[in-house]
């Protein structure tokens, strides 16, 4: 639209000036435009950061309620509880808006739960679009799958059981999801990494590898979410991911759940 608009206003300009051909420069304008359109289509969804204060005191003050999810994803069966080991609710409510925004085809997410549930509510709304869930325990990938089938959403989500593994990633040291997991998922296709997993106790900085062992699979200017972002592990992760180069620096911290950082694959990265 914005580019159609540039075109007919060149032209305007254009015959307002008495040009020969005014046509000319009005479609060079709007091929332009729509160029620069849709090579910015993964960052233009990109959130000023006043709309994402604005959103994120939404929730921090109201929460988002069981009645709030009711409303929003209509779902066919009441939703399981969120809040303990799965995403507190303004957390989750936040998860819903980004999706609905940014309308993602591929979302991939480490440490299954009701966050699957919820996004493949939002996807199925949206009429596209898939969740990769990468879970490393196989009775939370089962419980998972349970939900996403009692509720008629597996056309939506996948649960993949990825078991932790000794490896290595840039200095890392830990346990982490089986390569072959991760080899299963295609190359620059991820949208949305949402990252809230493996547990803290498995490893030292144990979400660490989760940028770079995905990198490969994500798009440049894919969102990168990550709970738990107030504790130490998780910001010293953040920062690294930053000093070399993979996300942009200027991601945010929402004050939402057990904090919740917001961040974009840097289009830079090695
Ligand atoms: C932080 S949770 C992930 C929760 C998920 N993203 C959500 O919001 O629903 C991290 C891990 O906790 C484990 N988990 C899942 N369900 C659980 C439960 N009912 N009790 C304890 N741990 C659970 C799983 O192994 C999961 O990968």
């Amino acid at each position: 639209m914005i580019a159609l608009l540039t075109g007919l206003g060149v032209t305007g300009i254009a015959l307002a000036f008495g040009a020969d051909f005014a046509l000319v420069p009005g479609v060079i304008a709007g091929l332009a435009v729509f160029g620069a359109e849709r090579s910015n289509r993964l960052v233009s969804w990109w959130p000023s950061l006043a709309n994402n204060a604005r959103e994120s005191r939404y929730f921090a003050a109201s929460g988002a309620s069981a009645a709030w999810f009711d409303r929003v994803l209509e779902p066919n069966l009441p939703l399981p509880r969120l809040s303990g080991w799965a995403l507190e609710p303004d957390s989750a409510g936040y998860l819903v808006r980004l999706v609905q925004r940014q309308e993602p085809q591929t979302v991939v997410e480490i440490g299954s739960g009701v966050s699957t549930l919820l996004v493949a509510y939002a996807l199925e709304q949206l009429g596209a679009g898939r969740v990769i869930a990468l879970e490393p325990e196989a009775k939370y990938a089962d419980q998972t799958r349970g939900w996403l089938e009692a509720h008629g959403l597996t056309h939506r989500a996948q649960v993949i059981t990825a078991s932790l593994e000794e490896q290595t990633f840039e200095g890392w040291q830990g346990r982490w999801l089986s390569t072959d997991a991760i080899d299963s998922i295609q190359a620059e296709s991820v949208e949305l990494l949402i990252v809230d997993g493996p547990p803290s106790e498995t490893s030292k900085e144990a979400r660490f590898p989760a940028v770079p062992a995905l990198l490969s699979k994500l798009k440049d200017g894919a969102t990168v979410l990550v709970d738990d972002a107030h504790r130490a592990d998780e910001r010293r992760s953040i920062a690294r991911w930053v000093e070399s180069g993979q996300i942009e620096p200027d991601y945010i911290q929402l004050p939402l759940g057990t904090g919740l950082c917001v961040a974009k694959i840097a289009h830079s990265r090695e």
